[in-house]
């Protein structure tokens, strides 16, 4: 059956099983976070929340300027660009993590350095069995349930921590970020999970004439056929986006969650370095940046969007239209239809 997305959100209402987090919402003007006292006895510091918003440390102010800057922008954008609220449930908070031991929440987005992020999450909530983050293989670091969601828990609890923790979230030139998913999906010969669950249905509905290895592989998706794909109005009738091309927008919900740092891809180890530092940790432990996944030189959608039509361009930025405004990421040059 298929439905437009408000009518699932409706139907989902009714059958009673969302959430309203009223409590979270009403408190988001003015962050009072919660006196949080460590673990240890007799010893307590000052949650990361706290550390942000009453910041003393002469050091992170210089970093706290632009973050500061970043997240009126958000709020701005989601005023001028967003209708009227939505209601969120504990299943859209999947991509929400939680370290209980630091007080923080990451929402991580595929392609823009969530596996090091995973990984640093894995040592801080690990009890110490784990010290240094490249240690930990990266099909490790996505494993569900080695990290905690914010979905897993009651709603009560769910808003003591988006009212209390400092949450996080790093993003990535929307463009960038798509063209590096196509690389990594598609044109990886080891990729054939990929290829057989995507890549077949691709080519099947947006190539004329296809081979029939093409058609039983899937293994060769061109960009542009890729592209038809995510403009196509029946690829997200029939089921939302996989996460690694989905809007950062739906995957972690910027409008509706206050993130209190924004970090960018394009800022990484600056960016990192101050989370690190709101958490406390930045003397333990240090933000992977010399993984497997190999920086770009941020130029690379240019190359792919050269034998794009104007025709698909547009359609494709008014896609992803969302993730651009709300994340001061300017229309790229490159587009001509701009
Ligand atoms: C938004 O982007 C513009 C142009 O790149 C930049 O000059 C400005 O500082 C950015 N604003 C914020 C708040 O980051």
């Amino acid at each position: 059956m298929r439905m437009p997305r408000g009518g699932r959100l409706f139907l989902a209402t009714c059958l009673g099983s969302l959430f309203v987090l009223v409590l979270y919402f009403q408190s988001i003007t003015n962050p009072e976070p919660d006196v949080k006292t460590d673990s240890r006895p007799g010893k307590s510091r000052r949650s990361p929340l706290q550390t942000l918003y009453n910041g003393d440390q002469l050091e992170l102010l210089a970093a706290q300027r632009s973050l500061q800057g970043r997240r009126e922008l958000l709020e701005q954008a989601c005023l001028s660009h967003t209708r009227k609220r939505q209601v969120l449930s504990p299943e859209d908070l999947k991509h929400l993590i939680v370290d209980d031991k630091h007080s923080l929440i990451y929402c991580y987005v595929p392609k823009v350095a969530c596996t090091n992020w995973k990984r640093v999450l894995m040592v801080l909530t690990s009890d110490g069995r784990y010290t240094d983050p490249l240690a930990i293989p990266a099909n490790e670091a996505h494993v569900a349930g080695n990290l905690r969601t914010l979905s897993e828990f009651s709603v009560p609890e769910i808003n003591q921590r988006l009212r209390s923790y400092l949450k996080f979230i790093f993003v990535r030139e929307p463009f960038e970020r798509l063209v590096s998913a196509y690389r990594n999906k598609f044109t990886r010969s080891y990729n054939t999970a990929f290829h057989k669950r995507y890549g077949t249905k691709i080519i099947r509905r947006h190539r004329p004439e296809p081979e029939r290895e093409a058609l039983e592989k899937g293994n060769d998706v061109s960009f542009h056929e890729f592209v038809q794909y995510l403009v196509d109005p029946r690829t997200q009738r029939e089921e939302p986006f996989n996460e690694h091309w989905e809007r950062v927008h739906s995957l972690c919900h910027p409008c509706m969650i206050h993130y209190d740092v924004v970090g960018k891809y394009e800022t990484l180890e600056p960016d990192a370095q101050a989370v690190l530092s709101l958490a406390g940790v930045e003397g333990t432990l240090q933000f992977p940046t010399s993984g497997k996944s190999t920086r770009t030189d941020g130029n690379m959608a240019a190359r792919y969007f050269k034998h794009i039509s104007p025709f698909y361009q547009k359609k494709l930025f008014n896609l992803y239209r969302m993730d651009f405004l709300l994340f001061n990421y300017s229309t790229p040059e490159y587009l001509s239809s701009r």
